[in-house]
């Protein structure tokens, strides 16, 4: 199993204010990593400086062997590195076919368009029912899927989530998490920022703890680390 992703001594933040503090992290074609921490402890950074959003002030980002720590955002799109950040980056007047028909602009993605359409649509039964709903009317579970949706349009060999459950009702929750496994199962790799430990534990090969721009807790290296205890280190001594 070769590593398809490497950090290595991520710096990085915003303005003055370093916000990663030389975080390194490998994961293998095929795995899928869970990330959490606190908020505001530098988990969507993290991302933003993999997907070339951010420029690391000192370190590397590898994706396949080769550093994109300063390839701009398009290339690695179509190196097949896909981030569906965190929060609604839809077109909410265009339709759900439109939206998703977006997410296969790449030159890597657009000769396999129908292919992941049916894809997404398999993933997300509802998303074909509604495919001509404008977004903006779509619920905020429904958007949650779209935007994972849009992302495996992109045709992605790395595909990270960040946060896809922020403010889901648990039964929708529960729907798109059975996605999300059923992505992870599959052939493409995955990084899922999460809250929910147990969730994140259940769905994915192994997880890192960030707090204050490091990783404080790894349970590949931990080992059979519960998430109680991962839950009482993360919130401390007297959570
Ligand atoms: N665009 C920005 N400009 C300035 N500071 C920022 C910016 N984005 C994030 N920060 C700061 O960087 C730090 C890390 O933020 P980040 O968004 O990476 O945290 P997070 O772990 O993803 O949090 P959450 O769980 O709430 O999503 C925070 O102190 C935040 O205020
Ligand atoms: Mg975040």
């Amino acid at each position: 199993m070769s590593a398809l992703l490497e950090v290595a001594g991520a710096v990085t933040g915003y303005g003055r204010t370093r916000v990663l503090h030389g975080l390194s992290l490998t994961l293998n074609e095929g795995r899928s990593l869970g990330v959490c921490g606190p908020n505001g402890h530098g988990k969507t950074t993290l991302m933003r400086a993999v997907s070339g959003l951010l420029r690391l002030w000192e370190g590397d980002v590898r994706f396949d062997g080769k550093s994109i720590a300063r390839s701009a955002p398009q290339s690695i799109v179509e190196a097949g590195l896909i981030h569906v950040p965190q929060g609604n980056r839809l077109f909410p007047e265009l339709s759900v076919a439109e939206n998703l028909r977006l997410g296969a602009y790449s030159q890597r993605a657009r000769p396999n368009e129908a292919e992941n359409l049916e894809r997404v649509f398999a993933l997300f039964p509802k998303l074909k029912t509604r495919r001509s709903q404008k977004c903006r009317t779509l619920s905020g579970g429904e958007r949650q899927m779209l935007s994972i949706g849009v992302g495996v349009m992109a045709q992605p060999r790395l595909l990270i989530l960040d946060e896809p459950n922020l403010g889901l009702a648990p039964i929708v929750k529960e729907e798109l998490g059975e996605a999300i496994q059923d992505i992870a199962e599959r052939d493409i790799t995955l990084i899922l920022i999460e809250q929910d430990i147990e969730f994140i534990m259940s769905v994915t090969n192994h997880t890192l703890v960030v707090e204050q721009g490091e990783i404080t807790v790894d349970t590949s290296i931990a080992g059979d680390m519960t998430h109680e205890e991962i839950v009482s280190r993360y919130f401390g001594e007297n959570a």
